[in-house]
């Protein structure tokens, strides 16, 4: 059986751990695009060159803990404007999508570019407010050294960023169902992803 769910949205909307519950649920393979995009920051972050590094990723470069910091996060954002990294991490992700067994990808540009005929689409969505909220209690849990203030401006900052460069902006497909996260709890969240996607198996 082939199923994909593609699940896009801005960052600390909710779509990690709606995109983890949902594979769970249905029993599918999941996949964070955006570690593939933060694995290659890093990479530029140790002085690489984005395309080669896109070029050279493989499965291992996907587990450190470094991919999960705020300076990565931010360079993982700047590497994605290039077009020449995003080709590179296509066919990894197209691949995963259509494997047997249902597969759940999260990231900016699944129900777009990556997956256009994903039999479910949700955009999942948050003020930024909230989302910069969220992500400051999340960072400051891992122990980094960062202001509220500042996790607000960088959050704008990548979203902007994240939306309006010109190789596959972050943008809801046409087909897509949004959900806005801002007032519900993680687990009413999650009920409403599941329920969208039952309703496309049947
Ligand atoms: O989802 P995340 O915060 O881990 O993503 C990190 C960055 O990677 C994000 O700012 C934009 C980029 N990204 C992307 O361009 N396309 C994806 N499918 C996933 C992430």
């Amino acid at each position: 059986m082939i199923f994909t769910v593609a699940i896009d949205g801005p960052a600390a909307a909710g779509k990690g751990t709606i995109s983890k519950a949902v594979a769970a649920h249905f029993g599918f393979a999941y996949l964070d695009t955006g570690l593939l995009y933060r694995a290659v920051g890093a990479k530029v972050l140790d002085g690489a060159d984005p395309v080669d590094a896109a070029r050279a990723l493989s499965p291992d470069d996907l587990n450190a803990d470094v991919l999960r910091t705020h300076a990565v996060a931010q360079a993982a954002s700047e590497v994605a404007v290039i077009a020449d990294v995003r080709a590179a991490l296509l066919v990894f992700q197209r691949d995963f999508a259509r494997r047997s067994g249902g597969a759940v990808l999260d990231g900016r540009d699944i129900g777009t570019v990556i997956c256009p005929d994903a039999e479910a689409k949700i955009f999942v969505t948050a003020s930024a407010a909230c989302r910069a909220d969220r992500r400051f209690k999340e960072l400051k849990a891992r122990g980094n050294d960062i202001s509220a203030d500042q996790v607000l401006a960088d959050v704008i900052a990548r979203d902007k960023r994240d939306a309006e460069r010109a190789e596959a902006p972050m943008i809801a497909a046409a087909d897509a169902v949004t959900l806005d996260t801002s007032d519900l709890t993680i687990e009413q969240a999650i009920a409403k992803a599941v329920a969208l996607v039952d309703a496309k198996r049947t």
